[in-house]
């Protein structure tokens, strides 16, 4: 990690998979880590695990769909260090079935998890981005998904949310980079994490036929690019070959996706 020896970092859903790794590498680079999540008892095994390692954990519960909460994660992240540089949005969850045929309250769980929360999440942090000290680089991460480039059948509100925090950062990149907050997109393939057991909708895997990755790649990914202006992180090269099919030969693709997502 250059520039910023210890960066005070907030990650929302930091209590399992990709978020709670990414806690984990940060503190062993000795980075101050505010951890945000619902579920307390994870949050506290968080910082077990981090209690040896040079960094330090400070868990938050929150929930990211009720903005004053994640407002007031951002403050104690503040009174205890003084000020914010890092904002990995990461909380989100999965749906999965027939749209037409989808309880309107799970769909609703995703829309509220994975916009609202994640404009919850970048509305609270600006400002304390902003006012980050020193002529430092700031950084918010979006952790978004390759189905967001093309939202697979069956799981069409879970890759539109995603589709919405691409457009999002595109946006965001250019209206925040007076103020020096790099704004990168990680579009996630599937990873080994809770993510398909805490899915809404229908049980089992979705892409079941496609390798998954530990969640640890993608956290070293998050630590590895902050402070670098790097607009779109794509990890494996089948992510990079899924995404450019979809792009360059959409039809093939759907009846691809068709296959895959039953
Ligand atoms: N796993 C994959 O294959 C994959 C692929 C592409 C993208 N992603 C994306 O990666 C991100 C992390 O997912 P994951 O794979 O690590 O799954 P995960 O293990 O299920 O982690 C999800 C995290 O989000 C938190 N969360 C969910 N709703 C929340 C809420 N309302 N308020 C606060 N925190 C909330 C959960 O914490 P609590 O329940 O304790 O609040 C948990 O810490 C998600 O945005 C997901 O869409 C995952």
């Amino acid at each position: 990690m250059n520039q910023v020896a210890s960066p005070v970092v907030l990650i929302t859903g930091a209590s399992s998979g990709i978020g709670y790794e990414t806690a984990l590498v940060f503190a062993r680079q000795g980075a101050r880590v505010a951890a945000l999540a619902r579920r307390t008892d994870r949050l506290a095994a968080l910082c077990e695990a981090a209690a040896s390692l040079p960094g330090e954990i400070l868990p938050l519960q929150a929930d990211v769909t009720r903005p004053e909460e994640v407002r007031a994660a951002v403050d104690q992240a503040i009174a205890r260090w003084g000020h914010l540089d890092v904002l990995v949005a990461n909380a989100g969850i999965g749906h999965r079935g027939p749209l037409a045929e989808a309880d309107w309250a799970d769909l609703e769980t995703v829309l509220r998890t994975n916009i609202d929360g994640v404009l919850h999440s970048v509305r609270a942090a600006v400002p304390a981005l902003r006012a980050s000290p020193g002529d430092g680089p700031r950084h918010i991460h979006l952790i978004s998904s390759i189905t967001g480039n093309a939202p697979p059948p069956y799981a069409a509100t879970y890759g539109a949310s995603k589709a919405f925090v691409n457009g999002l950062a595109r946006a965001l990149r250019v209206e925040l980079a007076a103020d020096r907050i790099y704004v990168t997109t990680f579009l996630v393939g599937q990873t080994d994490t809770e993510f398909a057991q805490r899915r809404l909708g229908h049980s089992g895997k979705v892409a079941s036929k496609l390798p998954s990755m530990p969640a640890s790649q993608v956290a070293e990914a998050i630590a590895r690019v902050t402070f670098r202006p790097k607009r779109t992180v794509v990890l494996r090269l089948i992510d990079r070959v899924l995404i450019m099919a979809g792009a360059i030969a959409p039809t093939l693709f759907d009846r691809f996706q068709g296959r895959v997502y039953r």
